[in-house]
């Protein structure tokens, strides 16, 4: 069969014409991504006609003229303070603290407290119990076990139990640390939770550590009575 083209004059009108309609969208990119105040037709306003001051232009308003003005004396950066390391940090001489930062005080409402936010935010993954068997790591071992193999490359390090013999030698300044900021795979909590109950999920994690690992002379000898009768 023989394929009759067109006349040569129509496919170079054709190609010329495709052409043509191409320019209109560059030019119109091209004058959309070009700033001119002086433009004639300002199709889209955007937020190029608002009234501001630009970095280090002048402002008559203030006696020294400068637009940016100075942080207002006294100022405190948001999270850049650091002026107290042992509440932010805790740190003390450049040693992981043992005691609470001033103003907190270790009593029976701090440690309900920090049960109470331990529950909440720590214990999907290191379980009430501390052992590092919460619902999340239940999940993500399901998921790592089951038939199908690993799901969509799923890899998981297990939340550390908190009764490991290293972590139970954590000062309590280290653990308010790594309820902060986290440790190597795990994230800090200093987004979610307020300094304070950091502090107090720090104290309540030595409780619970101490409650697992306790021998019967760290009951108080009143109470050890007691429980000496109820043994028996
Ligand atoms: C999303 C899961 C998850 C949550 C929630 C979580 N952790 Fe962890 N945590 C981990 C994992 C995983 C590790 C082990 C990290 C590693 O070894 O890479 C860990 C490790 C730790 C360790 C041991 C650090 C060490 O020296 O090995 C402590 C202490 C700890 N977490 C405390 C907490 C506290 C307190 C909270 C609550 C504020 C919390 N974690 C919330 C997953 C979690």
């Amino acid at each position: 069969m023989i394929v009759s083209l067109p006349p040569r004059w129509m496919l170079f009108t054709g190609a010329l014409a495709a052409l043509a309609l191409a320019v209109p969208p560059f030019v119109i990119a091209r004058v959309r991504a070009t700033p001119d105040p002086n433009r004639a037709v300002h199709i889209f306003f955007d937020m190029d006609f608002q009234p501001k001051f630009r970095p280090q232009s002048v402002n008559p308003l203030f006696a020294d003229g400068r637009a940016q003005r100075p942080s207002v004396l006294g100022t405190v950066a948001r999270g850049e303070a650091g002026l107290d390391v042992h509440l932010s940090d805790g740190v003390v001489n450049g040693k992981w603290a043992d005691t609470l930062p001033a103003g907190m005080t270790m009593s029976r409402e701090l440690l309900d407290r920090g049960q109470q936010r331990y529950n909440i935010y720590c214990s999907a993954c290191h379980g009430y119990g501390g052992y590092g068997d919460g619902t999340v790591n239940k999940r993500a071992m399901e998921l790592m076990t089951n038939s199908a193999g690993p799901a969509n490359g799923t890899s998981w390090v297990q939340a550390k139990s908190l009764h490991d013999p290293l972590v139970r030698e954590h000062p309590l300044g280290m653990l308010f640390n790594i309820a902060s900021n986290g440790i190597r795979t795990m994230a800090g909590y200093s987004a979610q939770i307020d300094t304070a109950d950091r502090w107090a999920i720090a104290a309540y994690v030595q409780a619970l550590q101490l409650s697992q690992n306790a021998s019967i002379q760290d009951v108080p000898p009143e109470i050890r009575d007691n429980l000496k009768k109820e043994v028996k």
